[in-house]
């Protein structure tokens, strides 16, 4: 027997029904703050990702899916926000240095230990807004983060931001954890050692105990910031208080990806364990032009549908229906039968016929099973008095109703 590639997921149709509701949700709250939904391929080259999230994080070292073709090299896209801005900057979007918002729903892939929360092939719903440095864009941002959590009816989440600053502040951030760092060092993992040179704002992002253990104990503060990225941020702080919207501020959030700069935002749940963030973003003032565009301010985020739906704890939409069944007994009420599913479904009722060669009863359980609100029943019977036996579930009414008036009878 085949096994799915671990990692992944079949998303089953008892569960499609919730990614439909969230999926929908987020396009009904995207649209009131006025984002426009894109689509990119799955495939992208690998360079893209290379000089946007940055040749030392953990995604670009270890976790591509790279195709190799020839003296080609693409990889199934491990996150949005990279591609979104290759296709701004190919369509010419950049030359109208407009404010444009897009949001996307897909699939992301990245070739990670699986783990609770942590797949191979997750889901985003995601958005970027590129070109404007304005703090009230940020404050827009982390409220539409809100927003779609409150839709999604998830409680109990906490927002956490941060600034990092400009590439300047971020390289005074930088030797601020390396000196805090200079004696802990040889306990780091591996992996934080190799960091320490390299990467040394990932070390606080770390999630080994060993080294939660010396970051929790490390004395970080803001005191990086320049005073424009400083006054940025007390605004972004602003805007939130008077939406009334909480947040904390955590020194130590600095997100995985090179591209980030001042304002970043990292969404948690205590449901989901030790893979506790729900969604991320933050701003990213450098890559449009480091991709080959124009300077332009820029921020976005993304949400982990997986986690989503682990942060609702289980709880499933109660599945609607407005199903028409359809039982016939014997070939002449068959054909009868599929005429009428024809028409029914022409107008606009959700139908659907026993092929089974059920009996009546069983026909009848299918039906309810399937949550239909009407089984019709037709046999030599109704055919010769040319009506239909409509079987009212819930009621378990049973009237007998004219062909011609089958369609209006439903419909009301
Ligand atoms: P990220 O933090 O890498 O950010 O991913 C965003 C969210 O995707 C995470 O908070 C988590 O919920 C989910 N996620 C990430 N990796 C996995 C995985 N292996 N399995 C399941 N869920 C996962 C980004 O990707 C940025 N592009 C976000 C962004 C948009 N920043 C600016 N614009």
């Amino acid at each position: 027997m085949y096994k799915i590639v671990s990692g992944t997921k079949d998303i089953l149709p008892e569960d499609s029904s919730l990614w439909q509701k969230i999926e929908n949700i987020s396009r009904e709250i995207f649209s009131l703050y006025n984002f426009q939904e894109i689509r990119t391929p799955v495939i992208e080259d690998e360079s893209l990702f290379n000089r946007s999230l940055g040749k030392e994080t953990e995604i670009v070292k270890k976790q591509m899916f790279v195709i190799r073709n020839k003296d080609e090299n693409y990889v199934l896209r491990p996150e949005g926000t990279a591609p979104i801005v290759r296709s701004y900057i190919e369509n010419n979007l950049d030359k109208s240095a407009r404010l444009s918002k897009f949001y996307y729903i897909g699939p992301m892939f990245r070739l990670e230990r699986p783990q609770k929360g942590r797949l191979r092939q997750f889901h985003h719903i995601g958005c970027e807004a590129i070109g404007s440095y304005d703090s009230a864009l940020d404050v827009e941002m982390i409220s539409l983060c809100d927003a779609l959590l409150k839709g999604f009816s998830i409680q109990g989440y906490v927002i956490k931001i941060n600034s990092l600053g400009c590439l300047k502040d971020k390289e005074k951030l930088a030797d601020a954890i390396r000196k805090a760092l200079s004696d802990h060092k040889d306990k780091l993992c591996q992996d934080c050692k190799e960091r320490f040179k390299g990467n040394p704002l990932r070390i606080l992002d770390c999630k080994k105990d060993i080294c939660k253990d010396i970051v929790k104990h490390l004395n970080i503060h803001d005191s990086y910031l320049c005073v424009e990225c400083r006054e940025h941020f007390k605004q972004v702080t602003k805007g939130l208080d008077s939406l009334g919207i909480g947040y904390e501020i955590d020194f130590r959030l600095v997100r995985g990806l090179d591209y980030y700069n001042q304002t970043v935002f990292e969404i948690t749940h205590s449901q989901l364990g030790s893979q506790d963030a729900i969604g991320a973003g933050g701003r990213y003032n450098n890559l449009v032009s480091e991709l080959g565009g124009v300077k332009l301010g820029a921020i976005g985020f993304a949400f982990g549908v997986e986690r989503v739906i682990m942060a609702l704890g289980g709880i499933k939409p109660a599945k609607e229906s407005n199903l028409v069944y359809i039982i016939t007994l014997g070939e002449k009420a068959k054909q009868e039968g599929i005429k009428i599913l024809h028409s029914l479904r022409k107008s606009g009722i959700s139908a659907d016929m026993d092929y089974e060669g059920k009996s009546v009863k069983g026909a009848m359980r299918r039906g309810s099973d399937l949550k239909a609100i009407n089984c019709l029943i037709i046999g030599d019977n109704e055919i010769d008095k040319g009506v239909i036996t409509v079987k009212n579930m819930s009621t378990g009414e049973q009237r007998e109703v004219r062909f011609c008036d089958l369609i209006k009878e439903i419909k009301c």
